[in-house]
């Protein structure tokens, strides 16, 4: 009998082609300047293809929003470049990009996507964030609008997006040379979208790819994110910090769905997750160290942010010691910052407070820092918690990080029955297991 057991999803995010730590590139095993370098963005999708994963992801904000003068950038050149050169290299990944729906208009961005897809044999996904970024706003000439406004614009947008998508029509590509019909013009329509926020006419001139169209992604949690990601999501990226923090979170997502006449699985989340793989922890944490110390500026701050998160000052303290227990017993949880009791639990452990940074305690993701098992083991714990329905994996270093991810650890995953062994299908929505869907 086949084996039914439900398996994680698991995308891989390429950030600006380094890692998810901004300052691994200094690493001598890293290559410099993949910032760049299209063939090692090819590299790695292909190494991630190898390993089953189910799509690239690609998060962008288009504005400089880090200082660049030690740090790698914190997105690619451009997703949409990025994810074309990939999409000829490569025959089953998905390629899930971030494109705003406050600074695109539905006609130019629809046109890309559905080109994209169609090139790809329908491995295009889209990622709708409305941006909260004023510096991208300033680099359009404007300023920031309210929740309220960003969020009616992007239900306006996948909308008319979505019917721009439809509005040429399934059977509308003839192409018959002896008839000499290349379309037929009446299943080729205008969209004529008229919203508060969004006109545009139509019709877009793309027949539909293997999937018809891109499935939706989506982040953000507020009441407005999760309205929209019920609404349209396939996908939701999600950073919580804790399994009880993402079970809830999940549930409200598949209450919205159900709400928006969907059904719960229509929805897959992919929890934030980054890792440093090596043979042993102590390895592990040798080279996550190593890191922190390229700037002792950047300690200096992580350290007294440490200590305000356990509610510590370490001023004067030597931070490569083990805390006494006596500052131990006044230390305390920051119920307002779920990193808090991991936090605490690694000081109680016995690492110093440089230690415990090389832990991830205050990275945007939960972080593994150990061996594959570790990584794996921790996966397992999540996914079978009903945590998440799947992962988006942020290695320190892409450079070694995802081939240590794909050759050591899917194959953990694979023995357990976690993950699977085989693409599902050729498209992304195969891969994710969300419905055909063409049209609004
Ligand atoms: C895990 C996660 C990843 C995100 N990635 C991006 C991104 O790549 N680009 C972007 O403009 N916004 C991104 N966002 C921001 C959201 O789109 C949203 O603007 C932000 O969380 C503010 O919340 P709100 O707009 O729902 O109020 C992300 C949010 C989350 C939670």
């Amino acid at each position: 009998m086949r084996n039914m057991k439900k398996q994680m999803k698991i995308v891989l995010q390429m950030v600006s082609g380094y890692g998810g730590e901004f300052k691994t590139w200094r690493l001598p095993k890293a290559k410099e300047d993949v910032y760049t370098d299209m063939d090692f963005y090819v590299e790695m999708a292909q190494l991630a293809e190898k390993g089953k994963l189910h799509a690239l992801f690609m998060a962008d904000t288009p504005a400089l929003v880090n200082d660049l003068t030690h740090d790698t950038p914190m997105h690619s050149m451009d997703p949409l470049i990025a994810m074309t050169s990939v999409a000829r290299a490569t025959k089953h990944i998905g390629l899930v990009g971030t494109f705003s729906t406050t600074f695109n208009e539905p006609y130019n961005l629809a046109r890309h996507l559905k080109a994209l897809d169609v090139i790809s044999h329908g491995r295009v996904g889209w990622n709708a964030v409305t941006t909260s970024t004023p510096a991208t706003a300033a680099n359009f000439g404007t300023q920031l609008k309210s929740t309220q406004e960003r969020y009616g614009r992007a239900h306006e947008m996948i909308e008319a997006v979505q019917g721009l998508w439809g509005s040429w029509e399934k059977g509308a590509y003839i192409h018959d040379k002896q008839a000499g019909q290349f379309a037929d013009m009446s299943q080729i329509k205008p969209l004529n979208y008229q919203g508060d926020y969004i006109q545009t006419k139509g019709p877009l001139p793309i027949p539909p790819s293997e999937q018809g169209q891109p499935p939706i992604f989506q982040a953000g949690p507020s009441p407005e994110g999760i309205r929209l990601a019920g609404r349209f999501a396939s996908g939701v990226y999600a950073n919580p910090f804790t399994i009880e923090e993402a079970r809830e979170y999940r549930n409200i997502l598949r209450e919205s769905a159900i709400a928006h006449g969907r059904s719960a699985d229509d929805i897959n989340v992919f929890t934030g997750f980054m890792f440093t793989i090596a043979d042993s922890k102590e390895e592990a944490l040798a080279r996550r160290r190593a890191v922190l110390e390229f700037d002792k500026e950047e300690l200096a701050h992580r350290l007294s942010y440490l200590g305000a998160m356990v509610g510590l000052n370490f001023q004067g303290i030597d931070p490569y010691q083990p805390l006494p227990d006596s500052w131990l017993k006044l230390a305390r949880t920051n119920p307002h910052d779920p990193r808090s009791p991991h936090a605490l639990e690694v000081l109680k452990e016995g690492y110093s407070p440089v230690d415990t940074l090389a832990h991830g305690v205050i990275n945007y993701h939960p972080v593994v820092v150990g061996t594959a098992k570790d990584v794996a083991d921790f996966l397992q714990e999540w996914f079978e918690a009903g945590a998440t329905d799947g992962f988006s994996i942020v290695p320190d270093l892409a450079h070694d990080g995802v081939r240590a991810f794909v050759e050591q650890v899917v194959p953990i995953l694979q023995e357990r029955g976690l993950f699977h062994k085989d693409y599902e299908g050729s498209t992304l929505r195969e891969h994710l297991g969300v419905p055909y869907q063409y049209g609004i």
